[in-house]
């Protein structure tokens, strides 16, 4: 016999509205009954919303960082107290992001947890997070995470087993109280997705010649899913996969696949006798960044490339259905679709809005500028999914990633982006810069800088098309005639004040100007964006924090 306790707590509501779980320091999760607080509020609001939890499945893993196993512990004893039927839980505890998503979707469980504080740091004074993805494997919808959070102010007692730990190092099913434990191998469910959509024996032999290849996995999760992977099924050098062992801290790093916290894998690429191609990962293995020989591959054009060479891949060999890009992301994949006759979709930045469109099969390709990209195969970003196809349109193209952009541009047309945060602004200076804009909007249209004039400024408001749900204040776009464009728009998840982005959009139609370098490309749109918003004055700073 089990006992059940029913603990008497105290409401904690501090999850940000809007967001799709818990993002917070380790110590903060640490506090008497906070995670506890929270994992109630979560299995309180499914019996409220689906009746009965008994006889469920649940799916729990995380990118391994510190607190990850002790909390999975926690989990399982109130998934015992709470009645729930079975959980599937990645050995140790490790589970990507995406193969969360592909396991909830494969053995069709009621959703999971995913802890994971995405590219934050780690470790003992780092960030800790948990998130409920529902069944279709995506993130759960705002009706549920506000649900979840108003549950998380009222709440005043939870559930919990005592029982010993359950060791999650042993694959196999273990039984606790009434409740299930299986660990499962958190790769190969994964891995034969993978398997299935793309072309492994091109990529085979892609590896066996003088192609040479390099992922950093960050010592984040997705090592042993790139050791399984590109070294074992498609036998790309074990040492062409580097910090491939997850650790709790992350070696210290952010595990953030970008030029400033991948710069030694960028270094590596950029050298002389660099690799013909590298990539990384972050944290819990939704995001990428590609690079070829010399060149560095922006997430907006690495969708379009995607979109582009579908037919490459034998899962979406005329199978596409359509593209949707976040509204900062550049117009690029637009270009693609134009092209191809395929539906383009432009939604508000996140994830989770893309979620509608996957499901309701208007979408097949999905992305975001920060390092975003996957398809319909799951309700995730997804990195590794990134490098594999690029991987693929490499081995049936036989071209560098230098040559493939090149000829992209030529084709479409190129889109010059660049995004430039200032962090760590006063709210009320943020919210000023935005509406600085809006306010001139009557005399700013029409105004002509030379290139184009401003055609129209707005702010942005999306209309989701399968839920007729209306989102606003999205950012402001401030659009010119030649279909260049200037964002302004605050960030959601940044930690200290506020973050103001903005996004530059330059397009270039003449194959000849295409070789221009990105900062000299951009510098009248940046220059035109300092104007227009009193940026540097309100903020109180000349230049922004961060470039990328
Ligand atoms: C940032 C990115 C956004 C991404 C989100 C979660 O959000 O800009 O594209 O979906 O992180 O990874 P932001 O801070 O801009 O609100
Ligand atoms: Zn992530």
């Amino acid at each position: 016999m089990i006992t059940i306790q029913t603990i008497l707590t105290q409401a904690y509501s501090d999850q940000k509205p809007g967001t799709s779980g818990l993002r917070k320091k380790v110590k903060h999760f640490q506090q008497p009954h906070y995670l506890e607080n929270f994992i109630q509020s979560v299995f309180d609001t499914l019996i409220q919303k689906f009746g009965s939890i008994q006889d469920k499945t649940l799916v729990v893993g995380g990118d391994g960082r510190y607190y990850n196993q002790a909390a999975i512990q926690i989990i399982l004893k109130m998934a015992v107290a709470n009645g729930i039927g079975k959980v599937m839980v990645g050995q140790n505890g490790l589970l990507s992001t995406p193969a969360a998503s592909v396991i909830i979707r494969k053995y069709q469980t009621f959703g999971g947890l995913i802890l994971s504080a995405s590219h934050n740091p780690g470790g003992k004074n780092a960030d800790f997070g948990i998130k409920y993805n529902i069944a279709n494997g995506g993130p759960a919808p705002e009706s549920i995470t506000n649900a979840i959070f108003s549950n998380s102010r009222e709440i005043s007692t939870y559930r919990i087993a005592r029982t010993e730990d359950i060791d999650l190092s042993r694959i196999g099913t273990q039984k606790t109280g009434d409740m299930l434990v299986e660990i499962i191998d958190p790769v190969q469910d994964y891995a034969d997705l993978m398997q299935q959509i793309f072309d492994f024996p091109a990529i085979k032999k892609l590896f066996a010649g003088d192609f040479r290849f390099c992922f950093d996995a960050m010592h984040a999760v997705t090592g042993p899913y790139a050791q399984e992977i590109f070294v074992k099924r498609l036998g790309a050098p074990a040492n062409s996969v580097i910090n491939d062992t997850p650790l709790e801290d992350f070696a210290g790093r952010h595990p953030d696949p970008n030029l400033i916290y991948a710069k030694p894998l960028a270094d590596l690429l950029f050298s002389e006798n660099g690799p013909d191609f590298g990539a990384a990962s972050d944290g819990d293995g939704d995001r990428n960044m590609i690079l070829g020989h010399g060149v560095f591959v922006n997430p907006c054009d690495s969708l379009a490339i995607l979109a582009a060479n579908a037919d490459c891949v034998p899962a979406y060999r005329g199978k596409v259905k359509g593209v949707a890009r976040s509204m900062p992301t550049s117009q690029a994949p637009d270009r693609v679709a134009d092209k191809l006759g395929l539906p383009m979709y432009e939604t508000p930045t996140g994830w989770k809005f893309f979620g509608n469109l996957l499901d309701a099969g208007k979408v097949t390709f999905c992305g975001e500028e920060s390092f975003g990209t996957s398809s319909d195969h799951i309700r995730e970003k997804d990195g590794l999914w990134a490098v594999l196809f690029w991987l693929n349109i490499l081995a049936v193209k036989q071209q560098s990633v230098a040559q493939i952009l090149t000829q992209h541009w030529q084709q479409f047309g190129r889109n010059y982006f660049a995004r430039h945060d200032f962090e760590g602004v006063d709210s009320e200076a943020a919210k000023q810069v935005l509406q600085t804009v809006l306010d001139q909007a009557d005399s700013l249209v029409g105004k002509d800088y030379g290139f184009a004039q401003i055609s129209e400024i707005d702010d942005y408001q999306y209309h989701d098309p399968v839920d007729n749900s209306i989102s606003e204040h999205q950012g402001v776009r401030v659009m010119f005639s030649d279909g260049s464009r200037i964002i302004f728009r605050l960030s959601g998840t940044g930690t200290s004040g506020a973050t103001i982005r903005v996004y530059f959009d330059y397009f270039q139609s003449d194959p000849q100007k295409q070789q221009m370098d990105n900062q000299q490309a951009l510098a009248e749109l940046v220059q035109i964006s300092r104007e227009i918003s009193r940026i540097c004055e309100l903020s109180g700073k000349k230049e922004p924090d961060v470039i990328t």
